[in-house]
């Protein structure tokens, strides 16, 4: 198509009402509307268009005897083209109605037709039914962001906002902006680095959260704090990870653990009241780390079904099969599972279950179907007498027509695989509802973990939450069994948010990073500010942080925080839009000191 239609300005007209806005109400009134052509059809000399905007479609008529003028022009529209409209509203007529849509018992009879702008041919359809690759989605944003369903995610999001700001400034809350050319800080995740073109050699780092800065914050007396902000994590992405995110951050002075999930239970409660109508039921159920961890093998248990866990170490340790026996005598767990009614599994799907057991550090996945008589059939029959299996059948409730799961290895492999089995047995047989809101608080957390690959404990949250009081004491002697005073808030199965009441005073700060292994200098070197700080009159404060896309994506039932999110980035963290990341000139590393191509020796 070379020829250019000549393009119209919007003088005179003003835009009287958006696309989603007229009904039998309007009729008669002559309107102006704005937006993009979705659809043209052409019926003998009458002329429909369907115009959109963000708001939604109205139906748009051009009748044969409409000044010809105008009626040639509307020959010329083609997708995506954006126009004015001047007509008046008018009921369609008998037979055309389309009672799904606000606007479907009327049409604009357009009197004056502007383009204000043509288009190329958009890459992909906009009408919802098309399935499009991600990629193209993501290289063409802003033309997928014109599709309703998308709008609906921003609009909801917006909406998630307001709520959050309305709740929290009405309780004292003061929204406060930390920096993003910062210092490194501990979250756990590799840092974006940001060199410095003035100080040779050195770096900032962009945050992972504003964890330090809000505790100094309270130092500083402002008491209660919030920030809805960008965090900055160089992880490995998945379908609820971004390399930046938006985190609702908070933190209060003067508080302790039931005020704060109090305040958070009702801010979530206006939230999903505000921004989606739906009335949640409160308070949360609670459970601590240690029964998410039995029962479901996560700390992010998703309790909208069961296929729970349960512990056989004791019958392992007694039966015939020599795995189950080494195990349970060496500090590992027998665990199972038991699959309602799913003994129908093909060989193909055990084969399935297993390899992606042994992908998540399994070392087998045995398993057992009970029969129509009750009796076995597994490959591991023959290695448990006829007591043993029915002392197995009656922990694990198992009937007819189930499968048993075992799991057998140290207790975080064996909660690891087996919970994400558990979830995938779920998925397979549709146990897992489309609808509804299952919160649950996780409490209790041990403060520390050993991790094995760096032979030291690190913190479970981070190295600035508080020990329980009446465990500091056991800090230099069983780090491993200190409780934390932290809590995170888990819906549908993912962790949405989690905080904790931190350490306020400088001594048991300084007890923490001894029992994390980080010596005096080290602690001074990367904290010392804060440690500083504690010494100038900190007050108690605690606080959490909600991973804002994951709870949108979650309210707008999406399966990816991507699709939330204006302009995310892809699996390998780049933007097929702009095509960040992208090279520079080496004058640009030059001023920054870097050298390209260098590798740690
Ligand atoms: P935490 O590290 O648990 O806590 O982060 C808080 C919440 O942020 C979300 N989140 C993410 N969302 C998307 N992409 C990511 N890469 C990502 N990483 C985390 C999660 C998580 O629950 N400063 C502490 C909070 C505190 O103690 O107050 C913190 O950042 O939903
Ligand atoms: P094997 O004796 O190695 O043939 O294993 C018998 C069955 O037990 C197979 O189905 C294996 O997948 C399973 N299995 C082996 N090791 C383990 C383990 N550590 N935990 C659970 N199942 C296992």
């Amino acid at each position: 198509m070379s020829e250019t239609p000549a393009m119209d300005s919007m003088t005179g007209l003003k835009r009287t009402h958006d696309c989603y806005e007229l009904t039998e109400d309007h009729i008669g009134q002559e309107v102006v509307l704005m937006g993009w052509v979705l659809r043209r059809r052409d019926h003998g000399g009458v002329i429909f268009v369907d115009l959109r905007d963000r708001a939604g479609i109205t139906q748009v008529v051009f009748a044969p005897e409409v000044e010809a003028s105008v009626h040639q022009k509307a020959h010329r529209l083609r997708s995506e083209y954006v126009i004015a409209v001047k007509g008046a509203v008018r009921r369609r007529p008998e037979g055309m109605e389309n009672p799904k849509i606000k606007t479907g018992m009327i049409e604009v009879a357009c009197t004056d037709l502007r383009i204000l702008n043509t288009a190329k041919t958009p890459p992909f359809p906009l009408d919802e039914e098309v399935e499009v690759s991600e990629n193209l989605r993501l290289k063409y944003r802003y033309i997928d962001l014109r599709r309703p369903h998308m709008v609906e995610g921003l609009m909801l999001r917006h909406r998630v906002c307001q709520s959050i700001r309305g709740y929290l400034n009405g309780r004292g809350f003061l929204e406060i902006e930390t920096p993003m050319l910062t210092k490194s800080t501990p979250e756990g995740a590799r840092d974006y680095l940001v060199p410095s073109r003035i100080n040779e050699g050195h770096f900032y780092a962009l945050p992972q959260s504003p964890q330090l800065f809000k505790q100094l914050l309270m130092v500083a007396g402002m008491e209660r704090y919030y920030q809805i902000v960008k965090c900055f994590r160089d992880e490995d992405l998945r379908a609820d990870r971004q390399p930046e995110f938006t985190q609702l951050d908070m933190e209060l002075s003067f508080v302790d653990e039931e005020e704060i999930m109090a305040l958070i239970e009702g801010l979530m409660e206006a939230m999903f009241r505000d921004a989606l109508g739906v009335e949640l039921s409160l308070p949360f159920p609670r459970m601590t780390y240690q029964e998410a961890m039995d029962r479901f093998g996560t700390d992010r248990p998703d309790v909208r079904f069961g296929l729970e866990l349960k512990d056989i170490t004791d019958i392992g340790a007694r039966c015939g099969l020599k795995v189950f026996n080494q195990v349970a005598s060496s500090g590992g767990v027998v665990k199972a599972i038991n699959a309602k009614g799913m003994a129908t599994l093909s060989r193909k799907e055990l084969d399935d279950l297993t390899d992606f057991a042994i992908s998540l550090g399994a070392k087998g996945l045995a398993w057992v179907k009970i029969k129509e008589d009750g009796s076995w059939q597994s490959p591991i029959a023959k290695f448990f007498s006829d007591q043993e299996q029915r002392e197995v059948m009656e922990r694990m409730e198992a009937a007819p027509g189930d499968i048993l799961f075992f799991g057998a290895d140290l207790p975080a492999v064996v909660h690891k695989v087996l919970g994400e089995v558990r979830l995938e047995l779920g998925r397979r047989a549709g146990l897992i509802p489309e609808e509804g809101f299952s919160f649950v608080w996780i409490t209790d957390f041990p403060l520390l973990e050993y991790d094995e690959d760096e032979g030291r404990y690190v913190a479970v949250h981070h190295p600035f939450t508080s020990p329980r009081e009446e465990d500091i004491d056991l800090l230099s002697t069983e780090p491993g069994k200190v409780r934390s005073r932290a809590y995170d808030l888990v819906l549908n199965g993912v962790e949405i948010g989690g905080g904790s009441i931190r350490i306020h005073r400088t001594d048991v700060q300084e007890k923490v990073f001894a029992a994390l292994g980080i010596s005096e200098e080290e602690a001074e070197e990367k904290f010392g500010f804060l440690l500083e700080a504690l010494a100038y009159g900190a007050p108690p404060h605690g606080g959490i942080a909600f991973g804002l896309d994951r709870l949108v994506m979650l309210m707008a039932g999406r399966k990816s925080i991507r699709d939330v999110m204006a302009f995310p980035k892809t699996q390998r963290a780049q933007c097929l839009m702009t095509g960040a990341p992208s090279k520079v000139t080496m004058a640009q590393l030059a001023e920054l000191y870097l050298k390209p191509g260098w590798k740690q020796p």
